[in-house]
């Protein structure tokens, strides 16, 4: 069996888990220590996963923490027929997952020209890669503005949003970099809350620009999409119909997505 195991390891690395914390029934995250050979760009994601079996079952994840950071987070849905999600809800203190260490995505920094002004577009588990850019000091060098949008079905939802807003205002060196310059819009569609809908219709009627100084304009502003099919879909209608041009690793644009992945 170990030799089985070996083999299936193969270019992957066992992480122990720790700082597991449940934020909702569907929703948890967690922390690994990062291995020092494994560098990654923020908003990137990696495979990573259980041994089943021997096998390793693997899903796409964004990583949550900055490039810079010592850790890895990781931030999941659960669900309760998923193959993985399953049986990482379970995960214990000290247990183990594997990775692959090769990370990829276009929710980063070079799939996008300069501008003036950043949106990251987030709904649900989607806001896990922009954990990770609004805590890289590059977004702050190469943007006057950031403005991450989090919209959740319920008031919940949004609660791993504000931790990682607070834990940038409490760090160390963040708020001298980050300064004013983070908007922060949480809004919920399904449960009574402050903020209330989808963005897309904040886009479209407006509300969006009155709340951050101006609507989305090509000419001085990037944008970020994560969430579901539907989302991105919708997002990405809206950025073309402005004039907005994709943009990819290799061809730098106005504007990317990435599926929020598990499911
Ligand atoms: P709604 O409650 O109106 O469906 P989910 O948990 O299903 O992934 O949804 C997360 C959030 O994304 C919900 O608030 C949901 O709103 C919103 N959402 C779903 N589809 C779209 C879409 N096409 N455009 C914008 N937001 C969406």
């Amino acid at each position: 069996m170990e030799q089985v195991i070996d083999k299936a390891l193969r270019g992957m690395v066992v992480l122990g888990v720790r700082n597991i914390h449940h934020w909702t029934d569907r929703t948890f995250s967690f922390q690994c220590d990062r291995p020092q050979t494994f560098r990654f760009r923020s908003g990137e994601f990696v495979m990573i996963g259980l041994l089943v079996d021997g096998k390793p079952l693997l899903r796409a994840y964004s990583i949550c923490s900055p490039s810079w950071d010592e850790e890895l987070e990781f931030y999941s849905i659960k669900v309760q027929d998923g193959p993985l999600t399953s049986r990482l809800q379970h995960l214990k203190e000290g247990e183990t997952i594997v990775m692959r260490p090769k990370p990829v995505g276009t929710l980063v920094h070079d799939a996008l020209v300069p501008g003036k002004r950043l949106f990251l577009f987030a709904t649900g588990t989607g806001i896990a890669p922009f954990a990770s850019i609004i805590r890289d000091p590059e977004t702050y060098e190469k943007f006057d503005q950031v403005v991450l949008t989090h919209t959740c079905r319920d008031r919940d939802e949004l609660a791993y949003g504000y931790d990682v807003i607070e834990r940038i205002r409490t760090h160390e060196f963040l708020p001298e970099i980050v300064g004013d310059k983070l908007t922060h819009i949480a809004t919920t569609t399904r449960e009574e809350s402050p903020a209330m809908g989808r963005m897309t219709d904040w886009i479209r009627d407006g509300r969006l620009g009155e709340a951050v100084g101006g609507g989305l304009d090509p000419a001085t502003d990037r944008v970020m999409i994560c969430g579901s099919m539907a989302m991105l879909q919708e997002h990405k209608e809206i950025c073309e119909g402005l004039g907005f041009v994709e943009g990819s690793n290799a061809d730098p644009g106005q504007f990317v997505f990435e599926k929020a992945f598990v499911d």
